[in-house]
């Protein structure tokens, strides 16, 4: 039985290197898989008892896992709706579909997450999905997962710094910024008449990897017509790390935006702001209120309800709808793929994350403005039912 599990094993590993056609993803576990299976089959023996697998055979014969396995879910935080969003979905799909979830989120604290990962592993998990609050700083703790023969899927941010990541499932990050970028242009030719316009950055989080990409995104459209003299960021503040907002904490955001206008904008209008996200382009909103400017085009990220129905007010410009539902599925069929034998799907597109080229699993983004609002939503009924 051992034997025939640590056979699995190795199978499965190089059924996904053929996959993946020897990218990034599982070589790692190959590497180790000599001493990694054992350590994985007492844990899979006590999460998921002989049912399935064991009986039929299927499974494990193939490599794969059984059917009713742990399956572990590390959020960064729960502080945006597409968070909260995934840990609802990823508790009731994987439910549903007969696997044993843990999901828990770490409220943007480090050590929480690493030791939340390190329990997952304990309680058997067979692959454990990871939003990392810092890219860098799982390494040590996903080699462990490796070592037990865990599959790590990093879901909606890159896992950097490791060889211990089988995949990332997300949205195209640098793609997502651009997108908010041109939006700010279409938006200000649109609602603000003749330019040069006055405008200003901000970007998220600096230690989630998501966050540079988003900003070097915008900055690639918007930097020419900064330097063609369109736009003018009056504060001259165009670095990320002057930009970033620590944590995504949209009050930090808002604090940035008051002292902004109160240096720079006493005897100016702002006309437009960078936000990346929707949490931080409201903070935005709310202090050019507070300072009597009328409303800038501000941008954003997420669709979350309440930037939703201010877009369809018209007082936020623009969102990115980035599906949660979507990235979900699309982890979920990664999961049954590997629980099957099959290994990582294959796919086109890595990004080399400091160590390695990882495989990505891409989703294409969506801008929302007021006009294309109902059209987007329109398989959303929680989304479309705020446009009223
Ligand atoms: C996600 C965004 C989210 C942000 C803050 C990013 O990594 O892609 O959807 O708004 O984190 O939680």
């Amino acid at each position: 039985m051992q034997k025939k599990r640590v056979m699995a094993m190795m199978l499965a590993a190089a059924v996904s290197i053929m996959a993946l056609g020897g990218c990034g993803g599982r070589e790692g576990s190959t590497n180790s898989a000599d001493s990694a299976p054992a350590q994985a089959d007492t844990a899979a023996d006590t999460a998921a008892p002989a049912d399935a697998s064991a009986d039929t055979g299927d499974a494990s014969a193939a490599g794969g896992f059984d059917a009713g396995a742990t399956i572990g879910v590390s959020l960064p935080w729960l502080g945006t709706q597409n968070w909260k969003e995934a840990e609802t979905m990823f508790t009731e799909q994987l439910e549903a579909k007969g696997y044993k979830p843990i999901v828990q989120a770490a409220d943007q604290k480090v050590p929480q997450q690493q030791q939340q990962i390190e329990s997952m592993i304990e309680n058997g998990a067979k692959v454990i999905v990871v939003g990392p609050i810092d890219g860098t700083q799982l390494g040590s703790v996903l080699e462990k997962a490796r070592d037990a023969g865990v599959y790590v899927i990093g879901y909606d941010r890159l896992i950097e710094n490791t060889d211990a990541v089988d995949g990332v499932v997300q949205f195209g990050s640098v793609r997502t910024g651009e997108m908010q970028g041109q939006a700010l242009l279409d938006g200000l030719k649109a609602n603000k008449g003749e330019g040069p316009y006055n405008i200003e950055l901000f970007g998220g989080g600096p230690a989630d990897p998501n966050a540079p990409n988003f900003f070097t995104g915008a900055m690639s459209v918007l930097q020419p017509e900064i330097d063609a003299g369109n736009l003018v960021v009056v504060s001259g503040q165009t670095d990320f790390t002057q930009c970033a907002t620590e944590d995504w904490d949209n009050s930090k955001a808002q604090k940035r935006m008051d002292s902004l206008l109160a240096g720079n904008y006493s005897d100016k209008e702002i006309h437009g702001v960078l936000s990346p996200n929707d949490g931080i382009g409201r903070a935005i909103i709310t202090a050019c209120e507070d300072a009597g400017q009328p409303i800038p085009v501000v941008t954003g990220l997420d669709a979350e309800n309440e930037s939703v129905e201010w877009v369809w007010q018209g007082k936020q410009y623009c969102t990115v709808a980035k599906p949660t539902q979507d990235l979900v599925a699309k982890t979920i069929e990664i999961i049954d793929s590997l629980q099957q034998g099959n290994g990582m799907p294959a796919t086109d597109v890595t990004a080399n994350n400091g160590k390695i080229d990882v495989s990505i699993y891409e989703l294409d983004p969506v801008v929302v403005t007021k006009d294309n609002a109902k059209d987007v939503f329109k398989d959303d009924p929680d989304r479309l039912a705020l446009l009223k």
